[in-house]
């Protein structure tokens, strides 16, 4: 955990999480920052708190004594969000100071009830709403609710500039000590924004309509730096702030001019296409994202197809429906809301068939909105003329994305 002083009175209190899995459920390979902020006016606000996983408030407390200030001295506590990974620590805090008061949206007090009982000098804030700490540090509230739960809020400070959106503009990734997106190189920050992209996936992208609203909202405040509760901090406030926009947009597709493959194999068959397949794709100029299932993990496959505007599935029927983990992942993919992809899939099957049944009924009933073309099925082993097909249909596939995503620019 660490402590800078990222604006006049304002520190980032920081610290990296790995090995875990994020909401009890994302794989996070390469970690995430979790970040709180303080500021020192006449009186002291904490932002966002943050601990270790663990809920264990001692690294935070250390580090506030090097800033000089008592936990028990913090008086005001503004939650943005409730969700534990920025409010864990309030259970642990209100057993060493009784004397506080939380800032939060109405929905953010319902909330706090509910989670750790608090129910008593809880000040609910919203858009029309001002706090003022002294010594200019009046702070202003912007209700952005679903990003990422109901009740969350950003908070702006008129002294500083900085606005804290909490779980908006955050990212997945660990900043290893530093943070600002200015202090990566370009190839840096292009690695970096695979997990802003798989964070934006796996935790936020449901809400994406709320996001496009949120955003709207915030590029009317005069935001000189923009610190998330997770990742890096933003000198460049637009940079992130399209970058969202563009996200958010690419729920609806077209997104970019990519191909997510996603396929499974139980004895080979399949799997046999899938390497002509391949060998097809290397062929074509396009970007190609290649997940085996069940092996690569929910969020990993959810990343690449969230940036993709053309989808492959290869699977197996598996007791009349498709082989289930390409059934577990494409259900989370449709809930996740990735809309509108032009897609293909083909596969073996023994005797009756059933992944194609399936596939439709879960593009249906989801209301994905996926287009797909003649799928290509085969009884036991591909022949070379299933092949002929699949090599086609992939053809026209990468055409489709191509004409789709130039359409849209
Ligand atoms: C557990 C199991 C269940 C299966 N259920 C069906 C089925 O319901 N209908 C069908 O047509 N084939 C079924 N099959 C046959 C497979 O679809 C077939 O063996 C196919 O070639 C497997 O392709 P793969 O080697 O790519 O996994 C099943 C196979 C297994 C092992
Ligand atoms: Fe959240
Ligand atoms: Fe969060």
């Amino acid at each position: 955990m660490k402590i800078t002083e990222i604006a006049e009175s304002t520190y980032q209190l920081s610290v990296d999480v790995e090995n875990i899995l994020f909401e009890g459920l994302w794989e996070i390979p390469n970690g995430v920052t979790l970040n709180s902020y303080i500021i020192k006016g006449e009186k002291t606000a904490i932002i966002d708190g943050v601990c270790g996983w663990d809920g264990v408030p001692e690294t935070l407390f250390s580090l506030l004594k090097e800033l000089e200030i008592e936990p028990a001295s913090i008086k005001y506590l503004v939650v943005n969000h409730v969700e534990p990974d920025h409010s864990g620590w309030i259970e642990s805090f209100k057993k060493i100071n009784s004397d506080f008061q939380i800032l939060s949206s109405k929905k953010g007090k319902e909330l706090l009830e509910a989670f750790y009982d608090l129910t008593e000098n809880v000040t609910v804030v919203g858009d029309k709403d001002s706090f003022d700490l002294g010594n200019g540090h009046l702070l202003n509230f912007a209700e952005i609710p679903n990003v990422h739960w109901p009740d969350t809020i950003a908070t702006f400070d008129q002294a500083t500039g900085v606005l804290f959106p909490c779980d908006a503009f955050g990212s997945f990734g660990k900043c290893d000590g530093r943070i600002y997106a200015e202090e990566f190189s370009e190839e840096e920050l292009k690695e970096y924004e695979k997990d802003t992209i798989r964070y934006y996936s796996n935790i936020v992208a449901t809400f994406s309509p709320q996001v496009k609203s949120a955003i709207k909202k915030v590029r009317e405040i005069p935001a000189k730096l923009i610190a998330p509760g997770h990742g890096l901090v933003w000198k460049d406030t637009k940079a992130i702030m399209d970058a969202y926009d563009a996200y958010a947009d690419y729920q609806k597709g077209p997104a970019r001019a990519e191909i997510t493959f996603i396929w499974g194999s139980m004895y080979g068959m399949t799997e046999a296409a899938v390497k002509h397949a391949l060998k097809v794709l290397e062929k074509e100029d396009i970007t190609v994202h290649v997940h085996r299932v069940p092996e690569d993990s929910w969020g990993t496959v959810l990343t690449s197809v969230w940036t993709s505007t053309g989808i492959i599935l290869a699977m197996p029927t598996y007791e009349f429906k498709m082989f289930p983990p390409m059934g577990a992942v494409l259900e989370e993919i449709g809930k996740k809301k990735a809309l509108n992809r032009k897609a293909f899939r083909f596969g073996s099957f023994g005797w009756s068939g059933g992944a194609e049944r399936e596939l439709a009924d879960i593009n249906t009933r989801l209301n994905m909105g996926w287009e797909f073309l003649e799928p290509v099925e085969f009884k036991g082993t591909p022949s070379s003329e299933d092949m002929e097909k699949i090599e086609a249909q992939i053809k026209v596939l990468v055409a489709q994305v191509k004409e789709t995503v130039n359409n849209k620019q």
